[in-house]
């Protein structure tokens, strides 16, 4: 199986570069590679590159993720999110090759506290969403055969996150003060990677099963619970380093205005995915666990 890996360098495109490998030659690029152009703002490119390769599948991790820049620039992250991304299924489309994309619960506009399920109306707060969404359609239009994973508040060992955020200032401050009403699933980039290798096995054998479908951890917590929950675990491991924070205080959303509007209920339904697929997704805290433990 020969697949082409785009965005190799972000937190799952990382994680990709190791779970893809047992399935065939990866040819991986980030946007400054020097012998295939995998540069998302430039869509020509992107499609000479498709042509030039002829990947069986093609797993695109690039995006423009960064939520609140994103509202000043919407022209850039709409090229990025979606425009590419439609001349990436276009492509395959003409190839007869898988695409596999990620998507985001942002695409939802948070009302409610009932998991999401995929065929919910999506009506996203942020032009992050927007694009993220437009890029699904341009894909499902395209008439490639596809998988899209849609998930939510991605960590790994490797690049900067929330857990990391948190342990820094958790060591810096006596007191922290921390978001309580925004609730999902802290997912890991490599249970991503990781269940983007099972799939694809799965649709060689099941082409029918392709479309699209939610991935997160499994269980839910808040932005705040979820603070605790690393701050208590460094503490309990006696690292290095030594946590000052004595108290973590819930605010609402309010309190940090931010560009960008967030969802407030981000809770996404996995059950299509575990069914379809046959796979289990572990609880959020066992992946943050292990990525504690990994960095510290
Ligand atoms: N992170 C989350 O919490 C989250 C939540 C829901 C869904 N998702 C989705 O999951 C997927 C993977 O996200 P992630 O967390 O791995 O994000 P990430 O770490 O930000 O990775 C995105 C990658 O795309 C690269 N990129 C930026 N501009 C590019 C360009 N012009 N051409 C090619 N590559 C470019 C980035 O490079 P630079 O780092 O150098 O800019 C980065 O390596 C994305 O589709 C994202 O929308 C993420």
């Amino acid at each position: 199986m020969n697949i082409l890996l785009l965005g190799k360098n972000g937190q799952v495109g990382w994680e990709l570069q190791r779970s893809l490998a047992v399935l065939g030659t990866v040819t991986a690029l980030d946007f400054d590679s020097a012998d295939h152009c995998g540069d998302f703002s430039n869509p020509a490119g992107i499609a000479s590159t498709v042509r030039a390769l002829r990947p069986d599948v093609i797993v695109n991790a690039a995006a423009h993720t960064a939520v609140d820049k994103a509202e000043g620039e919407p022209e850039v992250a709409r090229l990025l999110n979606a425009t590419t991304p439609g001349v990436l299924a276009e492509e395959a489309a003409r190839l007869g090759a898988w695409l596999v994309h990620y998507s985001t619960d942002y695409v939802f506009d948070g009302s409610g506290e009932r998991p999401w399920v995929e065929d919910d109306a999506p009506a996203p707060l942020s032009v992050y969403g927007a694009t993220k969404l437009e890029g699904e359609k341009r894909i499902q239009q395209s008439g490639c055969q596809h998988l899209i994973l849609r998930t939510s508040w991605v960590y790994a060992a490797r690049g900067g996150n929330f857990a990391k955020t948190m342990l820094r200032l958790g060591s810096e401050r006596e007191r922290l003060t921390v978001i309580d009403d925004q609730w999902g699933a802290p997912t890991g980039a490599d249970l991503l990677a990781d269940v983007t290798a099972h799939a694809i096995r799965h649709l060689a054998q099941h082409p029918e099963d392709g479309g699209l479908y939610h991935c997160v951890a499994s269980g839910e917590t808040n932005w705040h619970s979820y603070a605790k929950y690393v701050l208590d675990q460094v503490s309990q491991a006696q690292a290095a380093i030594k946590i000052k924070a004595t108290e973590i205080a819930p605010v609402p959303t309010s309190a940090f205005p931010t560009p960008a509007r967030r969802p407030h209920n981000s809770r996404l339904n996995t059950r299509k995915l575990q069914a379809t697929f046959g796979l289990v997704l572990p609880h959020w805290q066992q992946g943050v666990a292990r990525m504690l433990t990994e960095i510290l």
